[in-house]
């Protein structure tokens, strides 16, 4: 069933509320996390894992998606007669030659599972990985998308990335209840959308990474509306599992929820403290905040 994945689709047509206003304008994939938007670190982990075909599904105010990917000639010719060589291979570095990007737009924001579904027609009948940019992976090793297509492919299933939280958290988040957790990995058995932690069956929760079957396009086209009104990702996956072997995923890395202003301040940190420039300044600066509290 999984043959090599080579499609990623980045459902990047949320509303981004958490983070109005600077979201009224700039989409959430592209703020920056130290000097890169969120959206580069998706897909340079996409390219990663094997994938050249990148999906986007984006909105009709979220043009600077499209534009970071763009062809920029007149900032191009400008750092061409600077001599700002090392500027100009970075800009043109957002994408390899050898990738292509995909646009497709997702009309109205019917929740995560349509934006999914909206990706089918680039799809077709491959498996697939699903990122979502907002949440950011850090790993010296393999990124985590490489780790879940390895698994997928070792495994012939579909693989689903969790991660543990504390039980008051279960109502962010879809929860998965497994039967056999076998080192990083167990068959999931039930998965429900942001339960009431008395209600939850796990404290394993999914997180924003996914090697789909392309199976799950039926089964989203025949899903009602769920929580929220929106066609839940979570609700295709309940199906899919019936039929097809559905693995969670206990990735390695550490993850942060940029989605939320305290998850892109602990990425932003980690980042530069990784950095050979910015680790000491940044450091120094953490120091002396700790001696002014
Ligand atoms: P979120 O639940 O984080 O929603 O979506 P959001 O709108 O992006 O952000 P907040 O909560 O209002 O601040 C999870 C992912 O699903 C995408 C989002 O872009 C994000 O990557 N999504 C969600 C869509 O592409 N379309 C939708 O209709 C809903």
């Amino acid at each position: 069933m999984m043959s090599r994945v080579r499609c990623a689709v980045f459902p990047v047509a949320g509303l981004g509320t958490r983070f109005l206003p600077a979201t009224k304008t700039v989409p959430k994939e592209m703020l920056p996390v130290v000097d890169r938007p969120l959206i580069q670190y998706a897909v340079d982990e996409a390219i990663g894992a094997g994938c050249d075909t990148l999906v986007f599904v984006t909105n009709r105010y979220k043009h600077a998606v499209a534009d970071y990917f763009d062809k920029a000639y007149e900032l191009e010719q400008k750092l061409e007669r600077a001599g700002k060589s090392e500027l100009l291979a970075v800009i043109r570095d957002v994408l390899p030659r050898h990738v292509r990007a995909v646009f497709v737009t997702q009309t109205e924001a019917l929740g995560l599972g349509h934006a999914v579904l909206c990706a089918r027609p680039v799809v077709g009948d491959q498996p697939f990985a699903v990122i979502l940019p907002d949440d950011l992976i850090w790993n010296r090793g393999a990124g985590a998308t490489k780790q879940l297509v390895e698994l997928a492919g070792r495994e012939q299933a579909t693989v689903i990335a969790v991660q543990d939280v504390p039980i008051e958290q279960t109502r962010s988040y879809g929860i998965v209840a497994t039967r056999d957790f076998v080192g990083r990995h167990g068959e999931i058995s039930a998965i429900v959308e942001k339960p009431r932690p008395e209600e939850a069956p796990s404290t394993l929760a999914v997180v924003g990474r996914y090697v789909l079957s392309p199976r799950i396009f039926d089964l989203l086209e025949a899903t009602r509306p769920g929580a929220g009104g929106e066609i839940q990702l979570t609700d295709g996956i309940a199906a899919l599992l019936k039929e097809q072997k559905t693995l969670a995923y206990r990735f390695e890395g550490r993850r942060f929820d940029c989605g939320s202003r305290m998850g892109l301040i602990e990425a932003t940190l980690q980042y530069a403290l990784e950095d050979d420039t910015l680790a000491e300044p940044t450091l120094a600066l953490m120091r002396q905040a700790l001696g002014e509290r």
